[in-house]
């Protein structure tokens, strides 16, 4: 047998469309096997049917009574705000002022970059992420700390360097119309190994419409690099959008103006947008990162589920780390849920899994790679431990369906649920 060929004995989920919209979408195999080649998917079905097919002499590995899906995929985040989860503001803007501009001001020191990065990787590992989309800061060491950190773990990871020209302290401002520093970035990090790039203005206020133009020319450029920025977060923030931007027709008029809607272009918050907005979303292929922990904690507000589906919008969920409150995409998941509720709209659990998985893949055109168990997709993937704490094992014990199986993980689940976590094919955590 080759050596690099691995089997897994557990249940497997995995999606094939977003169940919102196909009630076909979900893949259950309850008695399954994982086939992994070369750190790639080989085949994923019933045990019955594929173990016949494994060359004798290899064991799978026993993971029967856990269920094991792909790793969960986390589209919105900031690296340097770990040290600055739980920090309390009365909202968003003077959130900003008094912890995340002196906290991503220490980014400078590449030491103090790697050393964040190396906890917050693990941490994500520890939680089940395999792929994030994450800030990092202004300074070009925090993005170079960063890929040099997942590359050692080989994770397929997407990070861009914060482009700020006003509206923040100098020690964090761009030089006015330089660019250099982020297109340097993309030649030297985007496609070596499974690292990708994110064009990364912070958000409109903070860049003026020169930065924001030259973004715009940049994404043009590189059109297979990601775009991340933040709209529509808070009112705050949208009223100082409007008199910022007078011109535009809404807060996120303001980046298609500028180029900046387009296919792997990633949108945290979308709180406070309208039919058009969500109208623009689809058709621009842009994709909406949900962050209800943060949302939540800062109190910006609810985002609509309904009013994203009625447009089709391509979605996904964030934790928002250093806002968000959990770097759990199990917690992401309770919150939203209650968050679709006090909207008036519902969330399966089915839909939660496939927003952490394929639904973020496919925000991110990267489905084709990761986000599911399809033949020849990377292999990472979390195994769930469904008696992971006395209470989960409790409620699981009596399950009348998949929905109910999941929905309690994603309720009652959190870091101590994630049994293990493999990247690549290679087992990068474990209980
Ligand atoms: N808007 C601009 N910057 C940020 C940030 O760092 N976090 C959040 N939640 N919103 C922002
Ligand atoms: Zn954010």
């Amino acid at each position: 047998a080759s050596p690099n060929l691995q089997a897994y004995r557990a249940s497997l989920l995995h999606f094939r469309a977003d169940p919102a919209f196909d009630d076909q979408a979900a893949l259950w195999h309850e008695d399954g096997l994982l086939v992994v080649e070369d750190g790639r998917i080989k085949a994923a079905g019933d045990y019955a049917a594929l173990a016949p097919t494994l060359p004798p002499g290899l064991e799978p590995v026993d993971y029967r009574g856990k269920v094991i899906a792909p790793g969960f995929i986390d589209t919105h985040l900031h690296y340097p705000q770990t040290d600055m989860i739980a920090s309390p503001a009365p909202g968003l803007l003077p959130w900003l002022e008094t912890y995340t501009f002196p906290t991503e001001r220490r980014f400078e020191d590449p030491a103090h970059a790697r050393a964040t990065a190396e906890f917050f990787l693990d941490e994500l590992l520890r939680c089940g992420t395999t792929t994030a989309v994450v800030y990092c800061t202004v300074h070009p060491q925090s993005v170079d700390a960063f890929f040099e950190a997942s590359e050692a773990r080989n994770l397929r990871m997407v990070a861009g360097k914060v482009l700020m020209d006003r509206n923040c302290p100098d020690f964090l401002r761009d030089l006015e119309g330089d660019l250099g520093q982020s297109e340097d970035l993309i030649n030297k990090w985007h496609k070596r190994g499974r690292s990708l790039y994110a064009i990364t203005p912070r958000f409109a206020p903070t860049s003026t419409d020169v930065q924001l133009r030259l973004t715009g020319e940049l994404a043009a450029r590189h059109p297979d690099t990601f775009i991340q920025t933040h709209v529509s977060e808070n009112k705050d923030e949208c009223t100082w959008v409007k008199e910022l931007f007078p011109q535009a027709r809404s807060y996120l008029d303001v980046y298609e103006r500028f180029g900046l809607m387009r296919p792997r272009a990633l949108f945290g918050h979308c709180i406070w947008l309208d039919d058009e907005d969500f109208a623009r979303m689809a058709a621009t292929g842009s994709a909406a990162a949900v962050c209800p922990t943060s949302n939540l904690f800062l109190g910006s507000g609810l985002f609509d589920f309904e009013r994203a589906d009625s447009a089709r919008a391509l979605l996904s969920l964030g934790t928002d780390v250093g806002a968000g409150t959990s770097f759990s995409m199990l917690q992401t998941m309770n919150e939203a849920y209650k968050v679709a509720r006090l909207k008036g709209s519902y969330l399966p659990a089915l839909r939660m899994f496939y927003l952490a998985t394929l639904g973020a893949a496919r925000s991110m055109r990267l489905e084709d790679t990761i986000g599911s168990f399809q033949p020849g997709l990377e292999a990472d993937f979390v195994v769930l431990d469904r008696e992971a704490t006395p209470l989960l094992a409790r409620r699981t014990g009596h399950c009348d369906s998949l929905e109910e199986l999941l929905f309690a993980l994603a309720l009652l689940g959190d870091d101590r649920t994630i049994a293990a976590t493999y990247s690549g094919g290679r087992k990068v955590h474990h209980r």
